[in-house]
């Protein structure tokens, strides 16, 4: 990407951490800058405002309870176009942004490849080599950038139709919902990732930071990147401390059951003929 456009991203990184704070605690890792942040929130706002609308203009049947949100039907078909420009707008800044970690590599083909593992939640820990974002991750930006291009063309063509053939605005109407469709699919998927899949996900969008332990288990080589530790180690002091934990409170119950069970002393039978 040209230094200008990586040279306005950092300014406006810069100017938004003095807007916005982000405080990150001991055992936690910044994942989200408030710039960040603030793309991927009015992004998602101007997506829905989009999908809401345009629901209620692709099918008034069924989504004509949705038209009054906007002030009734002809003020919805009015401002979809402006939602959707505004979204095209935060998308861009949103993808000058994330360019550089959504450059697809050779790990995110393995990614791929392993899709049905991650998905059933087969092993505990993500390969080592897995970094800031994930195939998937990247997968649903890339579908993301190219929709929103063909979203853009499309949008245009419908918007301005006087100036166009009819045989053009028909098929861009298809393609225009195709593409819709495509993004709420890849939107479905993204809300449960962001949220019940993983979870401490949802957070790093809120606060913008993330615990180690979602780092070295999500994004390994990330976490040794920036922390400079190695993550499978980190998993290991993990298990060691979660088994010492076990045995202690294992430990502890065995000692309540034996002192329930045990004959009554001194103390206690004291205490029972008192009550
Ligand atoms: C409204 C509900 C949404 C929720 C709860 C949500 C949640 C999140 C979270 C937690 C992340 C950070 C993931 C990470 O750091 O690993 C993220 C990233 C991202 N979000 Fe959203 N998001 C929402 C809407 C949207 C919308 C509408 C778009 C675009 C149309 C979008 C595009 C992205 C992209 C491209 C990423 C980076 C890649 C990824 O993590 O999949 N998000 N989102």
């Amino acid at each position: 990407m040209s230094t200008s456009a990586e040279k306005f991203d950092r300014e406006a990184r810069g100017e938004f951490a003095r807007l916005g704070k982000t405080r990150v605690h001991r055992g936690e890792i910044l994942r989200h800058p408030v710039y960040t942040r603030f793309l991927h929130w009015s992004v998602a706002i101007f997506f829905l405002l989009s999908l809401l609308s345009g629901f209620a203009i692709y099918s008034p049947w069924l989504f004509r309870w949705l038209a009054p949100l906007f002030g009734g039907g002809p003020r919805t078909r009015a401002l979809h176009p402006w939602f959707g420009v505004v979204f095209e707008v935060f998308f861009l800044f949103q993808f000058i942004n994330w360019f550089a970690p959504m450059t697809w590599t050779r790990v995110d083909s393995r990614w791929i490849k392993r899709l049905r593992a991650y998905a059933t939640n087969e092993k505990p820990l993500e390969e080592e080599e897995v970094g800031f974002f994930n195939g998937g991750q990247k997968l649903y930006f890339w579908a993301i950038a190219f929709s929103g291009v063909l979203f853009l063309i499309t949008g245009l063509l419908i918007w301005f139709d006087n100036n166009v053939a009819r045989w053009v605005v028909a098929v861009s109407y298809v393609f225009h919902d195709l593409a819709a469709l495509v993004m709420l699919g890849g939107f479905i998927i993204h809300i449960y990732e962001g949220t019940a899949h993983q979870t401490g996900t949802f957070r790093s969008m809120i606060d913008g930071t993330v615990t180690e332990k979602w780092a070295w288990t999500h994004h390994p080589a990330w976490y040794k990147a920036v922390t400079g530790r190695d993550p499978r180690e980190a998993y290991e002091r993990e298990k060691r401390r979660q088994a010492e934990r076990q045995r202690a409170l294992d430990e502890w119950e065995r000692k309540q059951d034996d002192l329930e069970r045990s004959p009554p002393t001194h103390r206690n039978r004291l205490q029972e003929t008192r009550d």
